[in-house]
């Protein structure tokens, strides 16, 4: 370790002391370690979700899941739908499995290897825990730190390319002692400092060894590769209503949105060659279209109302149109739900 990437401990934890950001699942330092199962869920929470969104997600699964044992025996649906708009729904089977992992494990797994094996636990996640919630040294990399290390060191490549020399920055980093709080600080600093545009290097504990704030263009650093373009695709949602009701379906455990409530569709998810099916037979009115962008692709949603007599078309339920948000329906069919009630002519 040279002089140089001590200081960046040295500096960073007496700043994290005072700077640390009061958030649910934390310890703040100086106290116990927290618990390893709040650390874990805000963790996969947090994989692919701000801090802001995932604070009052987090609080209501703890207010009504509050322990590892407690998530174990929820039923899968009700989980899926508490997952409800925080997206990446495959993090919710996951977390719903390896809950009844640790369960029968007798104990929650304390190193970052057997932390692994566990469902949904990667490289990152897997570092977090190990560090956040039992003091373990471990080498905790995200988007943030990335940032943070690739401007410190002056790391020139862009990303992803640039990721093995972050790695041995972090790696050399990591002080023994405190790596949880020196992963959270790296973490805060990036989310409220050294933030990806307009950094405020007048703030930041580190600015004196910074060498991209001394080339004069921090943000030169840790730039993206160019993002691949997204592929758009098109589905149709239909939207069938009766007496006050909607009819819902809940879609097949194994495709996307797997296992979560929405409005029936004409299997857009399925066609990953962009094919557009025509709708289901009937009396139709197109009454406008959402757009939603998932990871690997665009999606523009057609929503059609049902204006003539036609049977819902699948296995589903009715359900009461005033109470729609405790369906737990996903982002991308709660925007068609309220295109559709916004714009649909009631039944008479
Ligand atoms: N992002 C991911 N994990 C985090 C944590 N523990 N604190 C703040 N931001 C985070």
């Amino acid at each position: 370790m040279s002089a140089r990437d001590e200081t960046i401990a040295q500096r960073l934890l007496p700043w994290y002391d005072g700077h640390a950001r009061d958030l649910p699942w934390r310890s703040l330092p100086g106290d116990d370690l927290p618990d390893p199962y709040a650390v874990w869920l805000s963790e996969v929470m947090l994989q692919q979700t701000t801090v802001a969104a995932v604070k009052p997600h987090f609080s209501r699964f703890i207010e009504r899941w509050p322990s590892v044992h407690a998530l174990a025996a929820a039923p899968d649906a009700e989980v899926m739908a508490a997952w409800a708009g925080l997206g990446y729904y495959s993090r919710a089977r996951n977390l719903l499995k390896a809950a009844r992992e640790v369960v029968r494990l007798g104990r929650f797994p304390d190193s970052e290897a057997e932390l692994r094996k566990l469902p949904g636990l990667g490289v990152y996640t897997s570092a977090a825990v190990a560090a956040i919630a039992f003091g373990k040294r471990a080498v905790v990399v995200d988007a943030n730190v990335e940032r943070v290390l690739a401007r410190f060191y002056a790391i020139a490549d862009p990303l992803p390319g640039a990721r093995k020399a972050i790695r041995c920055a972090a790696d050399r980093a990591t002080p023994d002692e405190r790596a949880g709080d020196f992963a959270q600080a790296m973490m805060d600093l990036g989310a409220t400092i050294c933030t990806p545009r307009a950094p405020r290097c007048m703030l930041c504990p580190l600015s004196e060894s910074c060498a991209g704030r001394l080339s004069g263009a921090p943000e030169a650093f840790s730039a993206k590769a160019g993002r691949r373009a997204v592929p758009e695709r098109r589905g149709k949602a239909y939207w069938i209503e009766r007496g006050g009701c909607v009819w819902l379906v809940r879609r097949p455990a194994d495709g996307m949105l797997g296992g979560m409530r929405g409005l029936p569709d004409d299997g857009w998810s399925a066609r990953a060659d962009g094919s557009y099916a025509p709708p289901l037979s009937g009396s139709w009115t197109l009454l406008g279209e959402v757009r939603h962008v998932f990871s690997h692709a665009r999606l523009v949603l057609e929503v059609l109302a049902w204006t003539g007599n036609a049977e819902p078309p699948e296995a589903g339920e009715w359900w009461p149109i005033a109470r729609l948000d405790e369906a737990g329906l996903p982002t991308l069919f709660a925007k068609a739900a309220r295109l559709a009630r916004a714009r649909r002519v009631p039944a008479r």
